[in-house]
């Protein structure tokens, strides 16, 4: 059986934590991210690629191109207003969990709503960088059940 191969999507100006509103998002650049992500991926013998775009078109665009087993995405401030980027996950009906790092419950309503929630397998958020993290043994854990 091939290795499991997980995609981390991420958002506009998520390429900018580190610096972006700390109180928010914590003090851990993306690139601290997605290498924690792929040492998580090493140990749990996943594959982990990742993937950053300020564009929703280059993200519909990275979506239909994947042939992955799962998905993990912070779709960032794209979660509130992408109906373009649910139908491409719901197009290649690959399990997907939508990861925030701010918990967005807690902030103005207009970041209570998701178009993607209702079709994800999860949700994590509040947990900054880990809740990256915590979506991978999720997810991860999931599907080797399935398997
Ligand atoms: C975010 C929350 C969104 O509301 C916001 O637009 C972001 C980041 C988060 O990770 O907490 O850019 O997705």
């Amino acid at each position: 059986m091939s290795m499991m191969h997980i995609q981390v999507l991420h958002g506009p100006n998520l390429n900018m934590l580190g610096t972006r509103e700390p109180g928010h998002y914590g003090s851990q650049t993306l690139v601290d991210i997605n290498q924690d992500l792929i040492l998580l991926g090493d140990s749990l013998n996943v594959q982990v690629s990742t993937f950053q775009s300020n564009h929703e078109g280059e993200l519909v665009d990275k979506i239909q191109s994947l042939k992955v087993d799962g998905i993990i995405i912070n779709p960032a401030a794209y979660t509130h207003t992408s109906i373009a980027i649910r139908d491409a996950l719901l197009a290649i009906s690959t399990p997907f969990v939508e990861v925030h790092l701010s918990n967005v419950h807690q902030r103005e309503d207009f970041r209570h709503k998701s178009m993607l929630v209702d079709v994800a397998h999860g949700v994590i958020a509040g947990f900054g960088a880990m809740s990256y993290s915590l979506a991978l043994r999720g997810l991860h854990q999931q599907l080797s059940s399935q398997q």
